[in-house]
């Protein structure tokens, strides 16, 4: 089992970026705990960062044929982005959101998200736990899908 997990724009910041709302953890460390979490699971993990819409909707469409799910933290981009939206539909991948934060206890402009109607589920408010939730989420989701 594949899996690709993207990180949307700002993340690459995590450790630096207002910590009191996503904590101290760098990406770096996101992603080996990540590793780690996914040789338990016996699956195959990936990352992408980018700080770029278009750069997000191309790696999605590439997941074609490739990756059997996507876990994604689109950050700002859940709020406003319609093409990733769409994305996730063209190329029809088995999904979960995340967020560290708990985007529905914030500023109202966050409560919205135009992933989550095309998203398995959402995961938000545990900090780097959030995916690590997210993943064992997908992987069970998919074991009964595949
Ligand atoms: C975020 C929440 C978004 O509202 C915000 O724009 C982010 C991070 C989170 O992980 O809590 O950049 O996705």
């Amino acid at each position: 089992m594949k899996i690709l997990i993207i990180h949307g724009p700002n993340l690459n910041l995590l450790g630096k970026r207002e910590p009191d709302k996503y904590g101290n953890t760098t990406l770096e460390e996101i992603n080996n705990n990540l590793k780690n979490e996914a040789s338990n699971l016996n699956v195959e993990v990936n990352f992408f960062q980018s700080n770029i819409e278009g750069e997000i909707i191309t790696k999605i469409q590439q997941t074609m044929g490739i990756y059997d799910g996507l876990v994604i933290n689109p950050a700002a981009y859940t709020h406003t982005s319609v093409a990733i939206r769409d994305a996730i539909l063209a190329v029809n991948i088995p999904t979960v959101e995340v967020h560290l934060s708990n985007i529905h206890q914030r500023e109202e402009f966050r409560h919205f998200s135009y992933i989550a109607p095309v998203a398995i589920g959402q995961i938000a408010g545990f900090g780097a736990d959030s995916y690590k939730l997210g993943l064992l989420a997908l992987v069970n989701k998919l074991k009964d899908i595949l």
